[in-house]
């Protein structure tokens, strides 16, 4: 059956549901892995995506999936290729397409994420393989004199070159500027760096053609830095993040998913939970978690087959709890429940 791009985003953002975030590189899940002390084989990583896309019950939280270029080509035990796996349970497969970030040349600390060569084609081949939406994401640093304007707007611009791609090749783009939460910088601090970004990003991609309703805005909150002192609590992050989203992102972008970016699990459930609260807003406010939905998994499965349940449970309450956080209807209460 042939979706519409809009119907596509629309059902990424779907009441209750958010989006699972499974595209860890090769750098990164094997840092993960490292972790819990296994190895980052391919066989270790496809048993432990195996875990997750099989958990039962989970589709009732989350709408869709991003993998990682070898996971969209890998399969289930019983040879279900993992796209068709997660279609099969009305979940959407997307895919990460850009190649990571790298060092921003003359921009001492900044990065640049690349990825644009061969970006059509290589769509082309993710829509032959069962990909609806694709995710790339920019990296910005707060630091001394950083982000510079020059590392915000070459970002901005890689971004709505990617998302106009997306689009004509018929797929959803979520377009990820993240500001990182490194360092201790205050929450005005991020407010301030997250505006100049977001001003880029939606700048880039009118002038880019990027139709607003085909898309979706993968955002870090608004947060203290991590190792500030006095860190802004709960209420202060969802009020200074809803502020700072109604003065940039256009009412035509259907939801705004949000990163975890190492906030704790409950923080960003809370933190997601306190925003719905505050609704309704012009857009759908949802999650995109790849940490905090996956981490207390990670811990229970260790990679011994004999804890898949374990893992699977503990996927699952998470996923349950954000989806709750994306009307508002979750409690800190509800963790010791679980216990
Ligand atoms: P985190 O939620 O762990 O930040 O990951 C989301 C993601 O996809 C980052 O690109």
């Amino acid at each position: 059956m042939a979706h519409t791009l809009e119907e596509t985003a629309r059902a990424l953002v779907a009441p209750g549901k958010g989006i699972l975030a499974a595209d860890e590189s090769d750098g990164t899940i094997k840092k993960r892995f490292d972790s819990i002390g296994i190895e980052s084989t391919e066989e270790n990583r496809r048993a432990y995506r195996d875990m997750l896309f099989t958990t039962a019950g989970a589709a009732e939280h989350i709408s869709g999936v991003i993998l990682f270029d070898e996971t969209i080509r890998q399969s289930a035990l019983d040879g279900t290729p993992f796209p068709k796996l997660l279609e099969q349970q009305g979940v959407i497969p997307g895919i990460k397409v850009d190649k990571g970030a790298k060092d921003l040349a003359h921009a001492p600390g900044e990065k640049i994420t690349e990825g644009l060569d061969g970006l059509r084609e290589r769509l082309a081949e993710y829509v032959g393989l069962g990909a609806r939406f694709t995710k790339w994401r920019a990296v910005i640093a707060i630091g001394d004199g950083i982000p510079s304007e020059y590392c915000l707007w070459t970002n901005a611009h890689a971004l709505a070159r990617y998302a106009a791609l997306s689009q004509e090749a018929g797929l959803v783009p979520i377009v990820e500027p993240e500001v990182l939460m490194d360092g201790d910088h205050s929450i005005e601090t991020a407010f301030d760096v997250t505006s100049r970004t977001l001003h880029a990003v939606f700048t880039e991609l009118r002038d880019q053609r990027v139709h607003f309703e085909q898309m979706l805005l993968k955002p870090n909150m608004v947060l203290s830095g991590y190792d500030a002192s006095g860190r802004a609590g709960v209420q202060e992050v969802a009020e200074q993040t809803v502020r700072c989203f109604r003065r940039h992102v256009p009412a035509a972008v259907p939801g705004i998913v949000f990163l975890s970016g190492g906030q704790t699990d409950e923080d960003a459930t809370a933190h997601l939970n306190a925003m719905n609260a505050m609704g309704p807003h012009p857009w759908e406010l949802s999650f995109s978690y790849g940490r905090a939905l996956q981490a207390p998994s990670l811990k229970a499965w260790a990679g011994d087959e004999a804890n898949v349940a374990a893992g699977q449970a503990a996927y699952l309450h998470r996923a349950k709890m954000n989806g709750l956080a994306r009307s508002g209807s979750y409690s800190p209460d509800l963790e010791k429940v679980a216990a």
